[in-house]
């Protein structure tokens, strides 16, 4: 079998930290839509994106086109020592719908190097090393970020040029202030932050970066309006928010544009990644020109913001906005949510439904409510073999992700919620 022999090979030739997903790992070996089909000739619903990262989904016309524009001129790469029309044209995009003022961009390759831009700037310009961060974040895998992601089971190092203090809010579902009112748990974690500042940090703390809704934490989000309220907290120490739109970017939440909207409150800076490429490498930061412009030294990143990444980005980025798939994500989201809703009131080990748009999830537990690895993984099998990729995630492994590209059809979200109502039934008995 085609997929045997290339685990076999990949185990012999790969870190056995890079985890793969099944019991019988496949490989994607073309797509079109939102459908995925194997090297054994399988095909699947996808509802993981590759991890959030197919936004639009495969085989996009316009954006093989601008690619292929762009390989047809022999430049594939050319540097930032030179000048790069797409490059500017997206960064004007991005600037301009940031809601961010006097707003500046840099582009990376990864989300990882987008975070570790923003606590370089943020770091400089308050002259401190000192950083908050959310307890159940992710925020990339350098010394850096893995130091202000705050799940044990990614952080593969504990050396850290930062100084970092753990903040509440951002999973309720397990939080100790979990059975408060949205109004009492805002007051909680608010009261919490203005603890930890007076107490764990010696107070000029350079900025601190949340996820609006945690991925990798498995989609927890808090009440709206939570980090409008830190940030009033923040203010008063001149403390940065730097919010992180790594999954939460681009519409996908389908009530706004970028995740921290929900809290009607506007970050020092944003990072992003991930669905701006549709697949093809590409990151960065906005920020506050006084911000963005703060390094005393020169910085490039050499493969950041190259012409094929920017070309495809903006072709992802126009194709996104012409075809409003912000209130695409919003209708599908909804269907989504009410649908997985009804399975989960029969189906005690479903134990929370949450998220935003097409950024869903199920918390699976045991029967005291305990979390429930055993059943994330068994539900991750059930679908795939009825015909439906999802992803997982959260603290303890035991979130199912759903975050399929944003131009999902009526069609294929009752295709997925029939496929996974079979599976959660399957993994129930
Ligand atoms: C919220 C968030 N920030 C940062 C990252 C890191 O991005 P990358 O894997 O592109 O380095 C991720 C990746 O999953 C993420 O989910």
């Amino acid at each position: 079998m085609a997929h045997r022999e290339l685990l076999h090979r990949h185990r012999s030739v790969l870190p056995k930290w890079l985890a793969l997903y099944y019991e019988e790992p496949i490989e994607i070996a073309s797509a079109h839509g939102r459908r995925v089909t194997d090297r054994e000739g399988r095909t699947y619903l996808d509802f993981f994106g590759g991890i959030l990262t197919n936004s639009i989904g495969y085989d996009v016309a316009e954006i093989s086109d601008a690619v292929r524009a762009q390989i047809d001129t022999g430049v594939l790469h050319s540097s930032t020592l030179y000048l790069i029309e797409s490059q500017v044209e997206l960064a004007e995009k991005i600037a301009q719908r940031s809601g961010i003022p006097d707003a500046k961009v840099f582009f990376t390759n990864s989300g990882t190097e987008a975070n570790e831009t923003a606590l370089m700037l943020a770091t400089q310009y308050r002259r401190s090393g000192q950083v908050l961060a959310l307890r159940n974040s992710y925020h990339g895998r350098a010394f850096a970020t893995v130091a202000i992601t705050g799940i044990r089971g990614w952080s593969a190092s504990e050396l850290s040029p930062i100084r970092v203090s753990w903040v509440h809010g951002g999973y309720r579902y397990r939080s100790p202030f979990k059975d408060l009112s949205d109004a009492d748990y805002v007051k909680a974690c608010v009261a919490d932050l203005r603890e930890v500042i007076e107490t764990g940090t010696a107070g000029d703390v350079a900025c601190m970066i949340v996820e609006p809704i945690q991925g990798v934490g498995g989609f927890a989000s808090p009440p709206d309006g939570l980090f409008r309220e830190f940030k009033k907290v923040l203010d008063e120490y001149g403390i940065l928010l730097v919010s992180d739109e790594v999954q939460t970017g681009w519409g996908r939440t389908g009530e706004h544009f970028w995740g921290i909207q929900a809290h009607d409150v506007v970050p020092d800076a944003m990072t992003f990644a991930k669905g701006l490429g549709n697949g093809l490498a590409i990151g960065g930061v906005v920020a506050r020109a006084e911000l963005m412009d703060c390094l005393r030294a020169n910085s490039i990143s050499t493969f950041g913001g190259n012409p094929i990444s920017t070309a495809g980005a903006l072709a992802t980025l126009n194709y996104l906005l012409d075809h409003d798939l912000q209130a695409n994500a919003a209708k599908l989201g909804n269907r989504l949510i009410h649908g997985l809703r009804a399975v989960a009131a029969t189906h005690p080990v479903v134990g929370d439904v949450r998220g935003k748009g097409l950024m869903l999830a199920l918390e699976l537990v045991g029967p005291a409510g305990e979390p429930h690895p055993a059943a994330a993984t068994a539900l991750l099998e059930e679908a795939r073999r009825r015909g439906l990729l999802v992803g997982k995630g959260g603290l303890h492994g035991n979130v199912i992700r759903l975050a399929p590209p944003m131009t999902l059809t009526e069609d294929e979200a009752d295709e997925a919620l029939v496929i996974l109502a079979e599976a959660i039934e399957a993994v129930s008995a």
